[in-house]
């Protein structure tokens, strides 16, 4: 064995005469352009050294490749391109054989893919996740898969970004081989080794006949696309995937590569891929909060949770999901009873749909105890309190908790909107009191709201996190405040959607303009769902100390008041004259807010589609750099991910304030002024949305600013 020179990135290392090419860029060697020119560099020393018969692609640690370097996009491109590098792999002369170990993903494929053999070693996993970036694969994956497995897998592996585990990308033929071996070097170097042996020559990916049934390939091609115009509605790139697939079925190869390329470009160049890419990377990002960086969790085996309501129930749900053992704790038989069934009525839900069946069920309840006495929560590590949102209630509730539960327990409260401090100050350990703000349901809500309130331990916080990994949410660290950073936000943004409404547009109309923006539903259509009564008890609440010269719409009370809240009463904003499902427009609430605009003596005024959203995003944004002002959101990533993963946000416009850069903060801030001419009580202009247009920089200045 013996060492040629090299660029870092790849590594090049003669093992007898195969040169194997190891790619070097913690940590999932991404194709970054040191990687490109080295490997460029290295298949062309191969190609020139006689000493050379094979050469043999790796990666170094745990992944083969993750793909392009996410981090270039939108950056002036560096030489090589990908699909320069790519075409220099396929095009050698001397056989060239990848074997995957981790991920082959993206880019990372379309190298495999450009190599004449494919190795997949146990655990691999590999994938095409480009459209998930509102990209399409850009080196030839469009054109070498559908070659190789047909244009019908070619296309669920691209639209769907789904990764493959190794067994079936062998039964895909994606890969040729798989080494039920660790160590991908070794399985590598015998695969080529055989190759060698028995004399198996270069063979293109780009020559392979997958495509050869045309009128089946078009009729695949045309199902895909008839189904995406129902599931992808307003995104660009997989509309793309399906062209370049086609091009792959009517052009010859080199053509086909270059309407990819264009195809890629026009994708790279979208404010969907910019808005994905911000997704992508904020996802990360959330998880370093400042407590995990210095403190370690405490270990979490068993929880527990107090009230097993709608929140109570959806959380153990997920605990359980996770393998943790719970216990619930209700206020009488009774309760506790529905709280048992409403477990229990989920894993029926997946069992109906053949999800699951009667000994899994079986398998996950053994992990489920009910009780009425607290002294069953002696032994948890966490409990996480969900009963009614009162603070005498939950105050009593954390008394018998503090009085019960073990040195070291968690101490956690799903409350909505209520002060956690105050919570924490009523017991006698507040250093392990913090805030766990599930979303409803919450075994299917991804976002975690960590609430952080001032006296928390840092380790606390770090268990907050861990629990979110284990749980599969997506945590965001927020602050205490009225509705923390979700909640607040949403308050604000509603009072816009009534005022709107008050003002001459119709909820139905306002929802629509909401749903176009890429919403799966519009404000008044969540607040059916969610069930009016909730937000009214809390109107009722603040009615005290609301700004009596602050505009107050009545419509919503008018419903309430009449029992209408929403789809679990039947009608709400909208009929639900069959069921939950079957939501239509409602003349009688049209004739309420006619009354009410009358009462407030108002003349409607008609609202286009777009004043409506202009004002919406507004009010959504201005109250995010609040929260953001204040620290109650650490940066401005935290708001995007929490309305991504929380509010139905499309992510494909990376979240509100992601969107605000792409809109421009001028442009929102004159928006602000100009409403604020009618209503400046209501329309104030964030200190920080204010201090970015003067100092003219963005949202994305602060996610980056240590
Ligand atoms: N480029 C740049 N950075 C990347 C990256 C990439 N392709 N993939 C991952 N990273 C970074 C992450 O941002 C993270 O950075 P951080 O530590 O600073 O936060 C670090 O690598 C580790 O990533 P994860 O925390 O996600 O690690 P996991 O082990 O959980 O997952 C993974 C690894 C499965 C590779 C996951 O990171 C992933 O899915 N990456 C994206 C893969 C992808 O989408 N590839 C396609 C890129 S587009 C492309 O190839 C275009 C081509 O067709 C031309
Ligand atoms: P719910 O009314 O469905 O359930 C509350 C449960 O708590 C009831 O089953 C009740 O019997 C039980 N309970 C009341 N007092 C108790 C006590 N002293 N000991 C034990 N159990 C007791 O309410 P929901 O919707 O589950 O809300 C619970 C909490 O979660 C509230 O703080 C709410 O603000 C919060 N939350 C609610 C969300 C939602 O969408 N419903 C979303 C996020 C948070």
């Amino acid at each position: 064995m013996s060492r040629e020179t090299a660029l870092p990135s790849v590594e090049s290392t003669l093992h007898g005469n195969i040169l194997v090419l190891t790619l070097n860029n913690p940590p999932v060697n991404a194709l970054g352009v040191e990687v490109r020119r080295g490997l460029l560099a290295a298949i062309d020393s191969a190609t020139d050294n006689p000493a050379v018969a094979a050469i043999l692609l790796v990666g170094a640690g745990r992944h083969f490749c993750g793909g392009a370097d996410i981090r270039e996009f939108g950056k002036t491109p560096q030489a090589p391109t990908l699909p320069a590098v790519v075409k220099h792999i396929e095009d050698s002369p001397k056989p060239v054989v990848a074997a995957i170990q981790g991920v082959a993903l993206g880019g990372g494929l379309e190298v495999a893919l450009a190599a004449h053999y494919r190795l997949a070693l146990d655990g691999a996993r590999l994938g095409l996740p480009e459209v998930l970036l509102g990209l399409l694969p850009g080196a030839g994956g469009t054109q070498r898969l559908p070659r190789l497995i047909g244009a019908k897998a070619a296309l669920d592996l691209m639209l769907s970004g789904r990764h493959v585990n190794a067994r079936e990308a062998l039964e895909l033929q994606l890969v040729d081989r798989l080494a039920d071996a660790d160590d991908a070097l070794a399985a590598g170097l015998a695969y080529t080794r055989e190759l060698l042996s028995s004399q198996a020559g270069v063979r293109r990916t780009r020559d392979a006949r997958a495509l050869g049934d045309q009128p089946l390939q078009r009729e695949q091609i045309n199902a895909a696309r008839e189904q995406l115009a129902h599931k992808s509605k307003g995104l660009l790139s997989p509309h793309s995937i399906i062209r370049a697939v086609e091009a792959a079925l009517d052009q010859p190869f080199e053509q086909g590569l270059q309407e990819e390329r264009r195809l890629f470009l026009e994708c790279l160049d979208s404010p969907q891929r910019a808005g994905l890419v911000h997704a992508f990377f904020a996802e990360r990002e959330v998880l370093k909060a400042p407590e995990t960086r210095i403190a370690q969790p405490r270990p979490i085996e068993q929880v527990a949770v107090v009230g097993g309501g709608t929140m109570g129930a959806g959380i153990a749900v997920s605990a359980l999901d996770a393998g943790l053992r719970v216990t619930m704790i209700e206020r009488d038989q009774q309760a506790l009873d529905r709280g048992r069934g409403n477990v229990e009525k989920v894993y029926d839900g997946l069992i109906e749909k053949g999800r699951l069946d009667a000994a899994g069920k079986a398998a996950t309840l053994a992990r489920f105890s009910a009780s009425l006495d607290y002294q069953d929560l002696a032994q948890a590590d966490l409990v996480i309190e969900a009963v009614f949102e009162d603070m005498a209630a939950k105050q009593a509730v954390f008394k018998e908790l503090d009085r019960v539960c073990k040195p070291g327990a968690v101490l956690a409260s799903n409350t909505s909107y209520l002060d956690i401090n105050a919570i924490a100050d009523s017991v006698s350990r507040p250093a392990d009191v913090i805030g766990l703000h599930f979303f409803s349901p919450a075994n299917i809500m991804k976002l975690l709201e960590i609430v952080v309130p001032a006296k928390v331990a840092a380790d606390v916080v770090a268990t907050a996190f861990e629990l979110a990994r284990k749980l599969r949410k997506v945590p965001v660290r927020a602050g205490v405040c009225d509705g923390f950073i979700g909640n607040r936000i949403l308050a604000v943004y509603r009072q816009a959607a009534d005022h709107m409404m008050e003002d001459g547009a119709s909820p139905y109309q306002i929802d629509q303009a909401l749903r176009d923006f890429g919403f799966p539903m519009g404000p008044f259509q969540v607040a059916d769902l969610a069930g009016g009564d909730i937000g009214w008890a809390t109107r009722k609440r603040k009615a005290a100390t609301r700004d009596p010269a602050a505009r107050y719409v009545q419509i919503a009370d008018r419903l309430c008041e009449r029992g209408w809240f929403g789809q679990k009463t039947g009608r709400g904003y909208y009929l639900y004259a069959q069921g939950p499902r079957s939501a239509s427009q409602d003349p009688e609430v049209l004739a309420i807010i006619e009354a009410e605009r009358a009462r407030a003596g108002i003349t409607p005024r008609t609202f286009s589609p777009s004043e409506i959203l202009r004002r919406y995003m507004a009010a959504m944004i201005n109250e995010g750099a609040n929260v953001v002002h204040e620290g109650i959101a650490l940066r401005p990533l935290d708001v995007d991910i929490t309305f991504i993963h929380g509010y139905g946000f499309p992510r494909y416009r990376g979240g509100p304030l992601k969107y605000a850069d792409q809109y421009g903060l001028p442009q929102v801030l004159a928006d602000i002024r100009e409403f604020a001419e009618e209503d400046p009580r209501f329309w104030k202009p964030s200190p920080l949305l204010v201090e970015l247009v003067d100092r003219g920089t963005d949202f994305d200045s602060l996610n980056h600013a240590d």
